[in-house]
């Protein structure tokens, strides 16, 4: 006999707001002032329980458009047949590993997978500590990383805010390098170089401690900081001076990865750069659980000290089956192309409304991952935080889905799934010009 599961009872908001309430830890935050009950998601659209459909601007999770067909037949049919660990031979995660390390630099060659990107930014540092036998860590100020204790360490966006308890001893954290907003405008040809020389500042605290550095993470653009396009040259820069003492240089592309910067697959590849490790995730299997860590076999090869690594879930053949729709996809579809087509016409649009609307102090991006600063004045550039809000609270009622962030929370994020058209660039263009004109 098959069992039928139990319907699940069909709630109103406030019952659901209550039951959260009583059941939940209220740290899992809801997003506007009246949350939405969200039901049902295609392509780049979300829809509420009395069926309105909101154009999500904020998932760069289910990154190939929401539940695409091919990734949830994908998913169901090896579901149907087997999920296991990978301690039984397999050809889905052999498959995933050699189409997944075929989209990167031919050194990056062996594959870890995990089940979330704090899981893969934690395996990182486990391997670039045994690689180097070294403790010390430097990040990106404003950086987030993950949510285990030792990510939250690696995180000053966490550390450094409401309920962090500071920087830990052993993580220096490198200034931020944003070009609108710090020490060295995006006019000055050497920012990056300039930027970076904060690295070598935070490997000399390092060696000042008698410590050496094992890692330098960075995001390849940079997602909590504010949508910050690294400055030309920052990496090669920055990698120079980490490398230069011995550190590994780790490229997180949890947020970007997977074609979003447009132009090139991994957002590092614009920075004429590589890693030693780069680490994957939300994108990675279009809302199904998964990360991945890739490495340099050397790297690897150092990490086996006969230590096993086992992790239950990480890379069954239902995980795998679904990354591979997933590159499936974004190559039949063309969906890079996409991203760049369509996130150069929506960063042409953003300027062209920064010439009519000054609060617009700054528009920035790769893809379609693009950030909007909003300013009180362009002389000493104010945050415009409270105008922010409003903004994504006026588009919210006009069923549009777009958030914000960076250190003054002052930044409109734009990271919607890739399957993002001319036409829904056009609708968000249009709305937005309506909200900074209330
Ligand atoms: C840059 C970056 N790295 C890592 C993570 C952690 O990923 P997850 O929440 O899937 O564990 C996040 C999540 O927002 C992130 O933005």
């Amino acid at each position: 006999m098959i069992t039928t599961p139990h319907a699940i009872p069909n709630r109103h908001v406030q019952e659901l707001r209550e039951l959260r309430k009583k059941h939940l830890n209220p740290a899992l935050s809801l997003s506007y002032q009246e949350p939405l009950k969200i039901v049902k998601g295609a392509g780049a659209y979300l829809y509420d329980e009395q069926g309105n459909a909101y154009l999500d601007m904020v998932n760069n999770v289910c990154h190939v458009g929401h539940c695409h067909p091919a990734v949830v037949a994908a998913g169901q049919a090896q579901m149907a047949q087997l999920n296991t660990n990978t301690r039984y031979l397999h050809d889905n995660i052999v498959e995933y590993a050699q189409r997944l390390s075929a989209t990167l630099p031919q050194e990056l060659s062996v594959v870890f997978l995990t089940n979330s990107g704090t899981e893969a930014n934690d395996l990182a540092l486990r391997i670039a500590k045994t690689y180097t036998q070294a403790n010390d860590i430097i990040v990106v100020d404003h950086a987030y990383h993950g949510n285990s204790p030792s990510m939250i360490e690696l995180s000053p966006y966490k550390f450094n805010s409401k309920g962090g308890s500071g920087r830990p001893a052993h993580i220096q954290v490198a200034e931020i390098p944003d070009d609108y907003r710090g020490r060295f405008l995006r006019e000055d040809p050497q920012a990056g170089e300039r930027y970076a020389q904060d690295v070598q500042r935070a490997v000399h605290d390092i060696h000042q401690r008698g410590q050496q550095p094992a890692a330098f993470y960075c995001e390849s653009i940079l997602g909590c900081g504010g949508q910050v396009v690294l400055p030309p040259s920052y990496l090669q820069h920055a990698y120079g001076h980490a490398r230069a003492a011995g550190a590994v240089c780790i490229a997180d592309e949890v947020q970007v990865g997977f074609g979003r910067a447009g132009k090139h697959f991994w957002a590092f590849e614009s920075q004429g750069v590589v890693p030693d490790i780069v680490t994957m995730g939300k994108p990675i299997c279009n809302g199904h659980p998964m990360g991945a860590v890739v490495t340099r076999p050397e790297i690897a090869q150092a990490f086996l000290n006969g230590m096993e690594y086992f992790n239950t879930f990480a890379g069954n053949p239902v995980s795998c089956a679904m990354g591979l729709a997933v590159l499936d996809v974004i190559q039949d579809e063309h969906l890079q192309k996409n991203a760049a087509q369509v996130g150069d016409y929506l960063i042409n649009g953003l300027r062209s409304l920064q010439t009519r609307h000054p609060i617009i102090g700054d528009v920035r991006g790769m893809g379609l991952f693009i950030g909007v600063e909003l300013v009180k004045n362009h002389e000493d550039k104010t945050p415009a935080t409270k105008e922010t809000r409003s903004i994504i609270e006026y588009l919210k009622t006009h069923r549009i889905l777009l958030s914000s962030d960076g250190p003054h929370d002052n930044v409109l994020k734009i990271k919607p799934p890739i399957v993002f058209t001319q036409a829904n660039a056009e609708e968000f263009l249009q709305r937005l010009e309506e909200a900074l004109l209330v």
